[in-house]
Order: structure tokens, then sequence, then C-alpha cells
């Protein structure tokens, strides 16, 4: 990683932690819980990738920087809430997230399922409120983030994870839940982000698509590895959950070492992606490499 890649990557996480504060209702307004717990699950942590996506693949087109500000506080508050209710009781179980106690464990299990819908909510409210993209556009940008969210993404793969629990699932039906609880999400960071930028053409398109599946699936599969291997202090959430869990995962269907060799062969399929668009898609390499080589 060098040095002008971790300036621009604390740039990016320090605005982004600015810009999610000021799109969130403030914590003096009724009703005080909900949106004390709305800043609680979204602000102060977190490596913020969704954003680091947006405003890399943004950098490609010339994005204008609004827009690409609330794409990113959008992806962030659907990724959050998602997190929110991954660790409700009904579903992972989790008592902590990014070195804090999870919501409903500080408040309350319905305060939990709210802060999810609420910022879920907030997230196309963001998004839609953006004045600098053309109408079409922007009506895109929020069709692409509802699908990525919905039955057909996150919260699609999200079900067959739960339904998954002591199955061992085929390498392909694995693939698939990963590319749609975790790269569904991921992929709508890239393309949103370029979208912010311009229109795209069709070859421009299917190069961000290579490339963001590509992470998408390295994204989790490194979160499985990581899981099991890394400790909870480490992760600001609880190691070991997914064999506790009996979840089928990377690691337990294709082993460790196949899992971090599949992340790697993912790592470089993502950069043969980005070849068309040269230099200027630096920053996104190196989000690649950051996927893959984190430890966190
Ligand atoms: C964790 O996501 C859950 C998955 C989708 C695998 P992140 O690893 O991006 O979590 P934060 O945002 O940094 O806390
Ligand atoms: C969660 O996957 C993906 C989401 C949609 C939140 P995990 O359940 O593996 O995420 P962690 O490990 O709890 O962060
Ligand atoms: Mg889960
Ligand atoms: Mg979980
Ligand atoms: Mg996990």
């Amino acid at each position: 990683m060098t040095a002008a890649f971790d300036d621009w990557m604390k740039t990016v996480q320090a605005g982004a932690e600015q810009d999610l504060a000021s799109y969130l209702p403030g914590p003096e307004l009724l009703p005080l819980k909900l949106h004390q717990a709305m800043r609680y699950a979204l602000l102060g942590g977190g490596k913020r990738v969704r954003p680091l996506l947006v405003y890399a693949a943004g950098a490609l087109f010339g994005a204008d920087a609004e827009a690409l500000s609330r794409a990113a506080a959008a992806l962030e508050m659907i990724h959050a809430y998602s997190l929110v209710h991954d660790d409700m009781p009904c579903m992972d179980d989790d008592a902590l997230r990014r070195g804090k106690p999870t919501v409903h464990v500080a408040y309350d299990e319905a305060t939990a399922l709210l802060v999810g819908d609420a910022l879920q909510s907030q997230a196309f409210l963001v998004l839609a409120e953006a004045r600098s993209l053309p109408p079409a556009r922007q009506l895109a940008m929020l069709r692409l983030l509802a699908q990525a969210a919905g039955s057909a993404g996150m919260c699609g793969g999200q079900a067959i994870d739960l339904d998954s629990v002591g199955l061992s699932l085929t390498l392909e039906q694995l693939e698939q839940m990963h590319q749609l609880k975790t790269g569904a999400l991921l992929r709508a960071s890239v393309v949103l982000g370029a979208l912010a930028g311009k229109e795209l053409e069709p070859a421009e398109l299917d190069a961000l698509n290579d490339y963001a599946r590509a992470i998408g699936l390295a994204f989790q599969v490194v979160d499985d590895v990581l899981d099991a291997t890394a400790d909870s202090a480490t992760l600001g959430k609880t190691a070991g959950k997914d064999a506790a869990d009996n979840k089928p995962t990377y690691v337990s269907i294709l082993g460790l070492e196949p899992s971090r060799a599949l992340a790697e062969k993912l790592r470089l399929d993502a950069h043969a992606a980005l070849a068309p668009f040269g230099e200027k898609a630096a920053r996104l390499r190196e989000l690649a490499d950051l996927i893959v080589q984190r430890k966190a």
C-alpha cells in the first residue's frame, strides 16, 4: 500500500464520517432513542469500504462531489442497517460490532429493528435529494441501490445464509450466496460511483461489473477466512462464529489455504478487469489489494 493511497483512504474515510453525521437526523430530535441509536450504529466505526469504492469509481469519470458524497452515504447506511439486523438474536446473534456492543445489546431489540428500517429509508432519501444529477441518471442509481439491497441482492443472500445452517452447499451455491449477501452492495458501490460521473457505455459497464464481481466475492471469502483465523479484538466482532454456528463458508467447504488462494486469484481477476481504464483506475486496483490483503 503506497503512502499516497493511505492518505487518500484516510481523507475519504474522514469525509464520509462527516457526511454521514450531517445526513442523519440530529440526536436532539424526537424520537431521541431512535435517532441516537441510528448514530450509534452508523458513526465512529467501520472500514468504510463501500464509500471508498464509490469515490474510487467516481474518480474514473470525474464525478461531482455532492453526487459522490450522497451515493457513498446511501451505500454505507444500507450496509450499517444490514449489520444491525445481521447481529440480532433472530439472525447471527452477535454481541460485538465495530468494537462496541451491538445495537440490540446497547439499546434493545425493537430499537435495533427500527434503526435498520430507518437507516434504509434514510439511504434512499439521501440519494433522492441529490441536486447535481440529471434526473434519469439519479433514478437509475436509486433503482440499482434498491435492487442491490432487496431480495435479489443483500436480503436474498441473508435469507439463503440463514437457510443454509448445517448444510453443505456446493461451491456454486456458496458463491451465489456470497455474491448476493455481500457482493451485491459492493457491486452497487462501484456502479453508483461511476454513474455519479456519467452515463456508462456498455463496455465500461461490463468492465466495472467484472471488477466488482471479483472484489464482491473476494470480500466475503476474506471475511470467512478472518472469522476462522483472526481474534475478536482485531475484528471488532466475535471471531470463530461461523464454525460455532455451523454456517457453510469458503473455509468450511474449500479449506483455509484454497480459500486464501481463491481470494488472491480474484484480486488478479479484478486487476485484469480494470485494464481498459489504465492509470485512472489506480485507486480501484489498490482497493482490490486492500480487500484481499486486509487483516480485519
Ligand atoms: C462486514 O462488512 C459484513 C460483511 C458484509 C462481510 P465490513 O467488513 O465491511 O464491516 P465494517 O463496515 O468494516 O464494519
Ligand atoms: C453478513 O455476513 C453480510 C451482511 C449482509 C451483513 P456475515 O454474517 O458473515 O457478516 P459478519 O461476519 O457478521 O460481519
Ligand atoms: Mg450473517
Ligand atoms: Mg454475522
Ligand atoms: Mg462473517
